[in-house]
């Protein structure tokens, strides 16, 4: 089979396409056929090697996270699954593979893909969804009235947070350019500010929470929007103590380092009277139940920025390290 490997860590040219032996399914495993899979910015950050302290890997190894395609073949043991479901799923954080025509992943982390959309729909799904999904439900209690600060909506995690959002009741004040504004606002954006020409801090006050999905000074502005006892949840910004006790099976070492460099913001969350917390999402097929029900009853909707044939994967990454997507890019086989 085909599959799109890191062969090192590294620029662009660390991946490439190799002619690889399929993998054979463990017990609890299925094994898709692969229809389409999602690429994210923690590909390439995974290719760079900033993540290598906690996500090592043994290279060369397939890389990708997230894929929606059929079971192909069904481990040993008891399933919930049969050779020809359509599923979808965010792979393993320690095996990956899902840019390859093959792939093997634990029955908990797939679950039946939404029946009203497409592969390609569904391949973007379960790591953006996933992660909007344990932000906003998980850590940050949205609900009806829930006054929440979108950092970055009009991206792969933001299209399906503001969707989400809405449907859990909150009203929603988002940061887009020219570019996005008008597909945040179809997605049901109340309030839109454009980024480019306006600070978000000066604009908005009396926040109940913010989703900080933007690398950079977002995150240490957003104190400033909260009421007292407003909630912060960033997933590009900078990790606390409790990612590593929460999210990450990590050793001591990474929990200390975590607080060191944490100390400022959360010394800047304490002095506003809120809280900070860092999310690294985790797979999970009952939270990709959860988003099917939602797509099928028309109350999320995945959107697709670019889809590429997987032989110019190359391309699809050269597009997502712009950093200018518009929902999702995937590929397709
Ligand atoms: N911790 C976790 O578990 C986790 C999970 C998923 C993602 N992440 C991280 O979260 C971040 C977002 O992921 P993603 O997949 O949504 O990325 P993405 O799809 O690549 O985001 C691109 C979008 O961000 C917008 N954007 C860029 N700079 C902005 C700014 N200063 N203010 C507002 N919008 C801005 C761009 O809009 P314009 O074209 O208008 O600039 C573009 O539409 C990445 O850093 C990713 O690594 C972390």
């Amino acid at each position: 089979m085909r599959g799109y490997v890191l062969t090192r860590y590294g620029g662009p040219d660390a991946m490439e396409l190799r002619d690889l032996a399929e993998p054979q399914p463990g017990p609890g495993d299925v094994r898709i056929r692969v229809a389409a899979a999602g690429l994210n910015p923690v590909d390439f950050k995974l290719r760079e090697g900033g993540l290598r302290p906690i996500s090592p890997f043994r290279l060369p190894v397939v890389a990708g996270c997230e894929v929606a395609g059929t079971v192909d073949v069904v481990g040993p043991g008891p399933s919930r699954f049969a050779v020809g479901d359509r599923v979808y799923a965010r792979v393993d954080k320690r095996r990956l593979g899902a840019f390859a025509e093959f792939v093997c992943v634990q029955q908990e982390l797939v679950a039946a893909m939404p029946a009203s959309i497409g592969f390609a729909e569904a391949a973007g799904l379960p790591l953006a969804g996933l992660t909007a999904l344990q932000a906003l439900r998980d850590e940050l209690d949205v609900g009806p009235g829930t006054r929440l600060f979108i950092a970055g909506g009009a991206g792969g995690v933001g299209t399906l947070a503001i969707q989400l959002a809405k449907h859990f009741g909150a009203e929603v004040a988002t940061t887009a350019s020219a570019r996005g504004e008008a597909l945040v606002r179809r997605l049901g954006a109340d309030r839109i500010i454009d980024y480019t020409r306006e600070d978000f801090a000066g604009a908005l006050q009396d926040f109940d929470a913010v989703l900080d999905l933007v690398v950079g000074a977002t995150l240490e502005k957003s104190f400033r929007i909260l009421r007292p006892g407003g909630r912060v949840v960033s997933i590009a910004g900078v990790p606390e103590p409790l990612t590593a006790t929460k999210d990450l099976d990590a050793p001591p070492w990474v929990t200390a380092a975590f607080w060191v460099m944490s100390l400022g913001i959360r010394r800047r969350a304490r002095k506003a009277k809120t809280s900070y917390r860092y999310l690294f999402m985790h797979p999970s097929g009952d939270g990709l139940r959860f988003l099917a029900t939602l797509v099928d009853a028309g109350q999320l909707q995945p959107v697709v920025d670019s889809s590429y044939p997987f032989d110019r994967i190359a391309e699809a990454f050269a597009a997502l390290e712009q950093g200018r997507a518009k929902g999702k890019i995937v590929v397709t086989f």
